[in-house]
């Protein structure tokens, strides 16, 4: 059901989390699983992704799988053994941690079928999404539950009636690897309108220091957009240049990004896990005590 708010724009409830690609830089560990579910610490990467768009708001969460999509159904739903196990243990503390992720919100899931791309596992959610604004999360991007994202995007799309994506300077060396976006300046500084998009340009054509990452509050437009949008870099359709389409011909209100500076980790990279892993890792209580001593007496050795 549509909500109106006080500004007169709807609430967004509906998180998308494509979930379909192939994650082929992380073979042979995604044979047999998705790379979403790949544990960061001890939870797999996509929970934290979901608890994201929870605590957003956004409890209607559609995944968009592909093959193997059973350890993410698993992940989500009830396991009877392991809970009759641990309750009979009186081990209350895993018990919850295992309801944790079966209750965190309503999970929906469709097929995308082939691995397309991006843009196409986006349009695999028109049906549940219907006529209104909704969110997407990249399944496989963590953005740290201390900086403020989403809510923020979520925001500006309500005040701006306009499509919103994420965007974070990037080193130009790194610039091949999204996403990058051409902008002007509005009257708030974290906020710039996009004029043109390019998915991955080839060195010394990139645009700017903008680069999408995996967060996008988009108007139901771009389902139109992407059912014309031929495949692009990669042979894949890109919701990159579905984006572009609504930037430059200004379709429902055009397309803004919100400036993020905060600590945000592409797991579907190797060293960019690892690296999440580290640093989540000896920031948290019950392991940071015994890690932090051990990684300074490890890196001492590096040289
Ligand atoms: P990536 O380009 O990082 O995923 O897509 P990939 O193709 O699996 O990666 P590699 O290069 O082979 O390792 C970004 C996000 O979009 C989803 C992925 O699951 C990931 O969350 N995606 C990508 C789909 O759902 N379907 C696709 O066809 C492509």
């Amino acid at each position: 059901m549509r909500m109106p708010t006080s500004s007169g724009s709807f609430t967004i409830t509906k998180a998308v989390i494509p979930a379909a690609g192939l994650g082929t830089r992380f073979l042979p560990a995604t044979k047999a699983m998705p790379k979403e579910m790949l544990p960061v610490v001890d939870k797999p990467a996509i929970q934290y992704v979901v608890e994201e768009a929870v605590a957003a708001g956004l409890t209607d969460v559609l995944m968009i799988t592909g093959r193997n999509k059973s350890a993410l159904e698993n992940h989500f739903d009830r396991v009877g053994e392991l809970e009759t196990t641990l309750e009979e243990k009186g081990d209350t503390e895993k018990l919850e941690k295992v309801n944790f992720s079966t209750d965190l919100a309503e999970v929906h899931y469709v097929r995308q079928g082939a691995p397309l791309g991006l843009g196409h596992a986006v349009q695999r959610a028109r049906m549940h999404v219907g006529d209104q604004p909704f969110a997407v999360l990249l399944g496989d991007d963590i953005i740290d539950s201390r900086d403020v994202l989403l809510s923020r995007m979520i925001a500006e799309q309500g005040l701006r009636n306009a499509s919103i994506v994420a965007l974070m300077e990037v080193d130009p060396s790194a610039a091949h690897l999204y996403g990058i976006a051409t902008v002007e300046p509005t009257d708030d500084p974290d906020v710039v309108r996009i004029t043109g998009l390019v998915e991955k340009p080839t060195f010394g054509d990139q645009l700017s220091n903008y680069a999408i990452i995996g967060r996008y509050v988009l108007q139901p437009q771009i389902f139109d957009v992407l059912d014309n949008t031929p495949p692009g870099k990669g042979g894949e359709i890109q919701l990159t240049d579905a984006l572009q389409e609504l930037a430059t011909n200004n379709i429902a209100g055009g397309v803004f990004g919100v400036v993020f500076r905060g600590r945000r980790y592409d797991t579907g990279d190797r060293v960019d896990y690892i690296k999440a892993i580290v640093q989540l890792a000896v920031e948290r209580e019950d392991l940071g005590p015994e890690l932090r001593p051990w990684l300074k007496t490890f890196v001492a050795t590096l040289d």
